[in-house]
């Protein structure tokens, strides 16, 4: 079978090149091995697939070359994804922080890119297993310049893009195909790794914070530069929610975070000194759970201090207390990995591809686009921005 373009991989990136280059007439064909379309779409969000961000900028994607993303971002913006799902009447509402999310469920979005897939007559295959790519002479079989085998036949294309995303969730279809591809044309892969991803701990700590499972604060978590004032969940094998995933993102093995308990005080011991001086007949306990639950109090200052009044405290005391609130240090084993990670940083280096086309320079009518690219975005509808900026882009191309 012969086609202008062929698309590996019909997930949220993919969709959108294909969409674009048929727009422009090309004969398009995106293959899959999984048995749907948009697969990571229909579980984003918590169901709801949290598709853009009002507040988009390159500062908020993790990459090599902060610079790359900026191109696709700004030719394709989240007011372009807005359009596209207003034509089709998406009921949808901003959750927190310009957080787009569907009022309804992910699959709206997917039934979208499905429609403008057959509206511009993409073909699309489910089931399809490739095993071999190969870059043909101008003058092959077929005057084209890709051959693909897979399970149901051969496959000859003009241009060739690789839409296979990363390798977070394998048991949802996610594999490393896209940097098997890359390597064989010769092209430099980063190493990857798992990111907006718990943290887990292990040892003392595990036992220790365990007891707080469920319970979910909000937040300061800073590590090196970065911080995020989100909230903190407490789980049976050791942190998540969003404050963690988003700084999962700068973290390495062995970095310590920072985490502020009260990150809407200024200073703790201020508080402290004022009330003792004001009303020191008051339980610690007392003050403290106007700020913080009950349960994690005694975890983190202990029933014997809780139980004292604000008079008895010692200057080293208020000091201890500020330090295990406002400034605990927490060292994480490692992080749940790609079993539960929304995406995989690293990957496709930036510096193999034009960046706004987002081809190969060494192999011409090569592209990559989406999370395989080693652009990686924040929490909160910033990497599905990416899937259809950097698709939308190589579309016009292809
Ligand atoms: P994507 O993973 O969407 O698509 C890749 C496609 O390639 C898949 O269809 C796969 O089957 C196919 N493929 C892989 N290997 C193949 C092979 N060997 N042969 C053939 N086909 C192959 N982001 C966001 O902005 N908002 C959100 O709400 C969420 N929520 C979320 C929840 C969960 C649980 C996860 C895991 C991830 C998110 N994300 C997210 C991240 C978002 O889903 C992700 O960044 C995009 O789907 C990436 O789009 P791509 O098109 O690059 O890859």
């Amino acid at each position: 079978m012969k086609v202008d373009v062929l698309i590996i991989g019909a997930g949220a990136s993919g969709l959108m090149c294909a969409i674009e280059a048929a727009k422009r007439g090309r004969k398009v064909l995106v293959i899959d091995h999984a048995s749907k379309a948009g697969k990571k779409i229909l579980m984003s969000g918590g169901g709801r697939c949290n598709f853009t961000n009002y507040y988009v900028e390159p500062a908020r994607f993790l990459s090599h070359n902060p610079h790359f993303c900026k191109s696709a971002l700004k030719r394709y913006t989240q007011s372009d994804f807005i359009a596209l799902v207003d034509q089709y009447h998406l009921q949808y509402h901003e959750k927190t922080l310009g957080q787009l999310f569907c009022d309804g469920k992910s699959h709206e979005v997917v039934d979208i890119l499905l429609n403008e897939c057959r509206k511009y007559e993409v073909e699309l295959k489910l089931n399809i297993r490739v095993s071999s790519f190969v870059k043909l002479d101008q003058k092959g079989a077929e005057a084209a310049e890709f051959a693909i085998k897979a399970n149901d036949g051969d496959y000859y294309a003009e241009s060739l893009v690789i839409a296979t995303g990363g390798l977070s969730i394998p048991t949802m279809g996610a594999t490393g195909l896209g940097y098997e591809i890359a390597r064989q044309f010769g092209l430099k892969v980063l190493p990857t790794s798992a990111a907006l991803v718990p943290f887990v701990l292990s040892g003392q700590d595990k036992l220790k914070y365990a007891e707080l499972s469920a319970i979910s604060v909000l937040v300061e978590v800073s590590c090196k530069t970065q911080s995020f004032r989100e909230n903190l969940l407490f789980t049976h094998r050791g942190l998540s929610g969003p404050a963690m995933l988003q700084i999962s993102s700068y973290w390495q093995l062995g970095e310590v975070l920072s985490i502020n308990l009260l990150p809407g005080m200024d200073s703790l011991i201020t508080l402290l000194q004022t009330h003792k001086s004001k009303q020191g007949g008051i339980l610690l306990k007392t003050l403290l759970e106007i700020y913080l639950p009950k349960r994690l109090l005694a975890t983190f200052i202990g029933e014997t201090l809780l139980q004292k009044k604000l008079a008895e405290l010692l200057t080293k005391e208020i000091e201890s207390i500020s330090q295990a609130l406002q400034s605990w240090q927490i060292k994480p084993c490692g992080t749940e990995g790609y079993r539960t990670a929304e995406v995989t940083k690293g990957g496709v280096s930036c510096d193999e591809l034009s960046s706004k086309r987002l081809e190969s320079y060494k192999v011409q009518g090569l592209y990559f686009v989406g999370e395989v690219v080693d652009v990686t975005g924040w929490l909160g509808g910033y990497n599905f921005q990416w899937a259809w900026a950097s698709g939308w882009a190589a579309g016009q191309f292809v």
